[in-house]
């Protein structure tokens, strides 16, 4: 039998936490044969601490044969100890009235002292999803304080972004969604993210001459994708939160199967024309398990290089509001 892998998770007794812990224990995430650990963090208050320990009692009430512990803590050294995975859910979320600026900063203050202690403590192997917002910058920060783990383990999620432009386009064409690949997400998680069409295919064939709708391509469908979560709150009254762990279920399932082709946020290095300094969303491919090389064979046209330089831009601009703090 395998040994189990220890994953942390933060913001566990959250809305995305309560849709994403039975996958991973059920095996969606690691594979039907790999047993695992949960390691739940959260914040250090009794309401999320007591809601923590509901959502544990219901984990063991499921009886899951690849379920072999689970921590509960709010101390982050504990939470992070040895953990393979570190997936970073848990974020301040965004007060009536509060600053763009001031999120930034008070999300920085989490993801300094995260990264510091996922450093320290972790496992050698260890890998960072981030899925709290701004998840990209989150993630960016998280990596800044690392010495021992290398920028390269450190990614934020861009994959609800990636379902929701590959199941609108597979709609558009009126074909089944396995149809649709190669869409791939640029850029930052949030409206300026740019989900690249002129190299979607549809049935093997360029989407863009399947569908045959420039106007849409260029206008509705990057509004769709981009504003998906506004009209998830607006429908639903809350935000979106078993798409975006299902989301994080692909994102670590396609790192972790050699082959897989998809979309994650990772240091640009300069790749596609982003700041090198940014975590940009981009098309990679698994090499080995945890581990991937960006597909940089892409070429963008006028209309891509000016989405990728918006998109740019706002990270640019969420870099500086935290760079004193870095
Ligand atoms: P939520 O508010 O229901 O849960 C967040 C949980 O994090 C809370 O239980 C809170 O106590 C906990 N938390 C806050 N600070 C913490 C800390 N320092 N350490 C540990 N736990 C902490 O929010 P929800 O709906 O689960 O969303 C979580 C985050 O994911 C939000 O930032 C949201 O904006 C983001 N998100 C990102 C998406 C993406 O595609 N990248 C998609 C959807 C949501």
């Amino acid at each position: 039998a395998k040994a189990p892998i220890k994953v942390a998770v933060t913001g566990a007794a959250g809305q995305i936490g309560y849709a994403l812990l039975f996958r991973i224990a059920s095996g969606a995430m690691f594979g039907p044969d790999q047993p695992v650990i949960l390691q739940l963090i959260e914040a250090p208050f009794e309401k999320p601490l007591a809601a923590l320990a509901g959502v544990a009692m219901e984990l063991d009430d499921c009886a899951f044969p690849l379920l072999k512990g689970i921590v509960q803590t709010s101390d982050a050294s504990v939470g992070f100890k040895d953990a393979n995975w570190c997936l970073l859910v848990g974020a301040k979320p965004r007060g009536p009235g509060m600053e763009r600026a001031d999120l930034l900063k008070d999300n920085g203050k989490i993801f300094i002292e995260q990264g510091k202690i996922i450093d320290a403590v972790a496992a050698d192997d260890a890998r960072v999803a981030v899925v709290g917002n701004p998840a990209n910058t989150n993630c960016m920060i998280a990596a800044s304080q690392a010495k021992r783990l290398t920028p390269d383990r450190f990614t934020a999620m861009v994959r609800l972004d990636q379902n929701r432009a590959q199941t609108q386009l597979a709609q558009k064409a009126g074909v089944d969604l396995t149809e649709v690949k190669d869409i791939f997400i640029y850029g930052n998680h949030s409206p300026t993210m740019f989900p690249s069409f002129a190299h979607a295919t549809i049935g093997g064939k360029a989407a863009a001459d399947v569908i045959n709708d420039k106007a849409w391509l260029e206008g509705p469908f990057l509004e769709t994708v981009g504003k998906r979560g506004a009209a998830i709150i607006a429908a639903r009254g809350a935000s979106s939160a078993a798409s975006a762990a299902n989301a994080l279920v692909d994102h670590v399932r396609s790192l972790v199967t050699p082959g897989a082709i998809h979309s994650i946020a990772v240091k640009s290095n300069g790749l596609y024309g982003f700041d090198p300094e940014v975590w940009a969303g981009m098309p990679v491919r698994t090499t080995t398990p945890g581990a991937y090389e960006v597909i940089t064979s892409y070429e963008m046209d006028d209309f891509a290089k000016s989405k990728i330089a918006a998109t740019n831009k706002e990270l640019v601009d969420e870099r500086s509001f935290v760079a004193s703090m870095l």
